[in-house]
Formats: structure tokens, C-alpha cells, sequence
């Protein structure tokens, strides 16, 4: 399937599966490396990365801990100041390696204020995996040690990602062409 529709908008491949799995092994490899000493907890941000996270923590070879968290957003009195909560954070942080694992790194606010929250819990470090990172769009300073990709500003799917919580269950990645 070269081509997909979701709604009003056509995507087409533009990362195959093999291509996106090879990735995702490289930097399994690259974190089991980092952390052969270690016992993580990878922190799984629902709902985009649950593909990337089943295939990126198959290829971790060390006793590890897995949580899946969300956010769940409110506004505040000005839609600016949108807030967000972190649900499923049930577990103690401190003093403990965290790998926060994403689908995509955007404009960085997402992420930003993750780490900001989970900071204040005093962990030993904190370290980002994304599946991907828009870096033209980058807004917040941020080291994002691990990813798979740097992509342009297009709007993707598949792989777990998603439009209007359509196409997540593609193998493949998509890119918006019309
Ligand atoms: P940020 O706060 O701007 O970095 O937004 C990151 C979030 O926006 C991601 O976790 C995704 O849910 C969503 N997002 C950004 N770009 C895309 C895309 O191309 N496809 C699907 N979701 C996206
Ligand atoms: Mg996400």
C-alpha cells in the first residue's frame, strides 16, 4: 500500500518498515550500551510511541523497568496556558536512570514540560529516546541523545503515529501529500 487516506487528507510512504526497524535497532544497541551497568526505567508517553516502544525495548538486554504514561490536558483561563497532567506516573523516580521514550519531537513543548514535571521528582538522570525529531521546528533548548530520525516539518502517520487518532496501525510511515 503506496498510498493511504485518513479523512480529507492523502498520506504516501515515506519510510518503509524496514527501514524505520533498522533504525530502532541502532538505537536499542546504542542504549544497551550506555546503560549495561544500569537499570532503567523507560518511561513509554502513550499514545504515539506504543509501536516504537514494543520494538525499541525487544532489542534492550538489561533488566529494565517499562511505565506507560499519558498526559491529559486542561486549559486554563487562557488557552495559551493550556496545562497538562501526566497520568500513570504511579512509580517513585527518585534516584532512578529514566529513558522518557516518544514518538516525535515537534516544537519540543511536549517534551519540555515532561521533563520539567518529572524533575522536580529528583531522578539520577533523564534521557529522551524520540522515534523522531522535527528539527526545523525545535522551539526549547533540548538534548535529545537518542532518535531514530530527523525529519522535516511534514505531518507523518503510521508506525503508532497518528491523524485525528487514524492510521496509527500502519506498518510503514507516512507523509502528508495532499
Ligand atoms: P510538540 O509539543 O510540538 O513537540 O508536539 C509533540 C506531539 O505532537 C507529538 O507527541 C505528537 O503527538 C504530535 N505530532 C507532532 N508532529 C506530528 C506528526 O507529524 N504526526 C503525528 N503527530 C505529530
Ligand atoms: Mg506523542
Amino acid at each position: 500500500m503506496n498510498k493511504i487516506t485518513l479523512k480529507d487528507r492523502t498520506f504516501k510512504v515515506s519510510i518503509p518498515e524496514l527501514e524505520i526497524l533498522r533504525q530502532v535497532r541502532r538505537v536499542g544497541t546504542e542504549i544497551n550500551q550506555d546503560f549495561a551497568s544500569e537499570k532503567p526505567l523507560f518511561l513509554v508517553v502513550l499514545n504515539g510511541a506504543f509501536v516504537f516502544a514494543a520494538d525499541l525495548l525487544r532489542e534492550i538486554n538489561m533488566a529494565c523497568e517499562i511505565r506507560f504514561i499519558r498526559f491529559s490536558s486542561y486549559s486554563g483561563t487562557e488557552r495559551s496556558h493550556e496545562v497538562k497532567q501526566i497520568l500513570g506516573l504511579d512509580v517513585d523516580i527518585k534516584d532512578r536512570l529514566i529513558v522518557v521514550v516518544e514518538d516525535i519531537v515537534d516544537s519540543g513543548y511536549t517534551m519540555k514540560q515532561l521533563l520539567e514535571t518529572l524533575a522536580k521528582q529528583q531522578p539520577k538522570q533523564i534521557h529522551i529516546a524520540s522515534l523522531f525529531v522535527k528539527s526545523d521546528n525545535l522551539k526549547v533548548n533540548l538534548d535529545i541523545k537518542y532518535y531514530c530520525f530527523k525529519i522535516p516539518n511534514d505531518f507523518i502517520v503510521g508506525y503508532g503515529l497518528d491523524y485525528d487518532d487514524l492510521g496509527r496501525n500502519f506498518r510503514d510511515i507516512y507523509t502528508v501529500i495532499d
